[in-house]
């Protein structure tokens, strides 16, 4: 069990012996730490149950548990609150515990399978700015699962589908309608035609423009995308071929962002489970013909605001993303056992999701304990607090940001670098970007501002990564001196004692960012350890400490801090640079 929840339980312990029964003690750090580092305000409440005053409550409390090791000093404060400081033996033995085994500190024993779905990139389209976050805070929350002893699963869902396939391949037939693809006599070969993904950000667009100014290139298009649906052999081939060549790009992308999935799953491969999906729906009579589409029923008594139906067939004939969605569900439920399946997709999505959830759930296709969980982000806005916008009103590439930052990274911080300059500059562009993407709450939008995100002075992933740079060069340091530094042996100064009890709460916030599904916590609690660490660093000359106790205790306590920093950021998906 973890420090604090040691503690608390012997508390608990103690004050049923002097007739007080409670649930639990929960300690809070202190919000006066000339005090106290943790606070224990129960005694308020059970004045109501014991008929006495908080203050005399709290003082037979006080008086029961002082002479306990784990504490050097017990106070009382009006009304009734109990403060508490631990020893230094209490936070000596946390840190070692810490440093022989980080993973103490988030394992929480979460027993459970989750699916994750994010990323969501769409093939053949620029994946741009609004790609971000689903991607980082998808692949931090995936990482999150699993420090905390969940199972996960990870799928890209691919944007691979639908009616923006067939514009595209009429277009490239309109170009070249002399390939192989487009004859009838097609035989499966591989062609032999040069696509790349530049061909296909120029495509697209020209694609979808063309289609939407004329109908007839649009009906067009809706015939070409049902032969593809119906696996017409040329066009299967070739929207293969764009697959491909748009997943290669997309997958440099994500690789350069530390974001990877176990499944490259895309809405077709769900829509392989579609006939099954409508047969089981029309079997238990859930569809509903309305206005010439095919919906499902799934608003409730108890709405405050209208939930429409959701719309699986619309009255053209096509089936809807709804569906799509609904399909991934039944494939994802019918291959694995899942507790729980989270998405991670831009809050404006939401109704979709609520429309999407009630269907699965109407329909029986989730188990009643299966939980779907919508983890809806805000939008990273520009600096004017307006949708991200490139110079001349754009869209902006997610590979153009990511080497924006990667040059400004280059010019601002790495004066001092002449080895691996380009892996490093793109390493802190990384975490700026990362840092700053995954600081505000989930659902806060946020504005995008590339001299704050790489300031070495802010509360930023430079700032960060440049302190454990440091910290980590000192260890290097210390070793090459012979030093060893396994244990913490005493706490000589004030600081010691605030970046272990800052630790101390570290499994109770991995608890909060796991359960809120976010990681603000986690990024705020990074900046206030690091601030006090380098406090501390300001403070001390840790290499030439003539006492030998005091500076294996300082050398480990870095160890301690950089350990615990590196295990943390690489949740958030941001690696540490050798130099910087
Ligand atoms: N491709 C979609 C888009 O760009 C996002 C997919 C989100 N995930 C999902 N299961 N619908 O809007």
């Amino acid at each position: 069990m973890h420090k604090i929840e040691n503690l608390e339980n012997k508390i608990k312990i103690k004050m049923e012996e002097i007739g007080y029964i409670v649930d639990s003690c929960l300690l809070n750090p202190s919000n006066r730490p000339d005090l106290g580092d943790y606070q224990y305000n129960g005694a308020m409440s059970l004045a109501k149950i014991y008929h006495d005053s908080p203050i005399n409550i709290a003082t037979k409390i006080k008086d029961s548990i002082k002479d306990f090791p784990e504490l050097k000093e017990v106070s009382v404060a009006t009304p009734g609150f109990i403060n508490i400081k631990l020893s230094d033996e209490f936070l000596i033995d946390f840190a070692n515990e810490s440093l022989n085994d980080i993973t103490s500190n988030y394992n929480l024993g979460i027993n459970k399978t989750i699916f994750l779905d994010y990323g969501g990139p769409n093939v053949a389209k620029v994946l741009h700015v609004g790609h971000l976050r689903s991607a980082n805070i998808g692949q931090a929350l995936n990482n999150l699962c699993k420090v905390v002893g969940a199972k996960t699963i990870s799928d890209i869902h691919l944007g691979d589908w639908g009616r923006p396939m067939g514009m595209v391949i009429l277009e490239i037939k309109t170009r070249y309608p002399d390939l192989a693809y487009f004859k009838d006599n097609y035989n499966g070969d591989d062609v032999d035609f040069n696509l790349t993904n530049e061909d296909l950000l120029e495509l697209y667009p020209t694609a979808t423009t063309k289609a939407k100014e004329n109908e007839s290139i649009m009906e067009e298009a809706r015939k070409i995308n049902l032969e593809l649906q119906n696996k017409h052999k040329g066009y299967y081939a070739l929207w293969q071929k764009i697959v491909k060549v748009s997943v290669d790009e997309i997958k440099k992308i994500y690789q350069d962002l530390n974001v990877d999935f176990d499944l490259w799953e895309g809405e077709s491969d769900n829509y392989l489970y579609m006939d099954e999906l409508f047969e089981y729906l029309y079997e238990r009579n859930i569809i509903v013909k309305s206005d010439g589409a095919e919906v499902i029923n799934v608003e409730k008594e108890t709405d405050k605001k209208e939930i429409p139906p959701l719309i699986l067939v619309k009255s053209n004939g096509a089936v809807s993303y709804e569906a799509t969605d609904l399909a991934a569900i039944w494939e994802r439920v019918h291959k694995f056992n899942l507790d729980e399946i989270w998405y991670v997709v831009d809050k404006r999505q939401e109704l979709h999701f609520t429309q999407v959830f009630r269907a699965a759930q109407k329909s029986n296709i989730v188990k009643e304990n299966t939980e779907l969980i919508f983890n809806g982000f805000g939008t990273m806005n520009g600096p004017d607090g307006k949708p991200f916008k490139t110079r001349d009103g754009g869209v902006m590439p997610l590979r153009d940001l990511l080497d924006n930052v990667t040059k400004v990274c280059e010019e601002r911080l790495m004066e001092n670098i002449t080895e691996n300059r380009s892996d490093i500059a793109k390493t802190i562009a990384v975490a700026a970007i990362k840092y700053a993407d995954l600081l505000p709450n989930r659902t806060t939008d946020y504005n995008f501002d590339i001299e704050k995100f790489t300031d070495l002075n802010g509360k930023t992933g430079t700032y960060l990564l440049y302190s454990c740079v440091r910290m980590n060069s000192l260890l290097k340091k210390a070793a090459e001196q012979q030093n060893t530094f396994k244990n913490i042996k005493t706490l000589s100064t004030e600081n010691e004692r605030k970046i272990l009890i800052s630790m101390l709460d570290l499994k109770r916030i991995i608890k909060r960012s796991f359960e809120n599904r976010s990681l603000n916590e986690i990024c705020e609690y990074l900046y206030k350890i690091t601030n006090i660490y380098n406090n501390f660093y300001a403070e001390n000359k840790v290499l030439t400490e003539e006492n030998e106790s005091i500076k294996t205790s300082w050398l480990a306590l870095t160890k301690l801090v950089f350990d615990n920093n590196k295990y943390l950021l690489n949740i958030l998906g941001i690696n540490i640079p050798e130099k910087m």
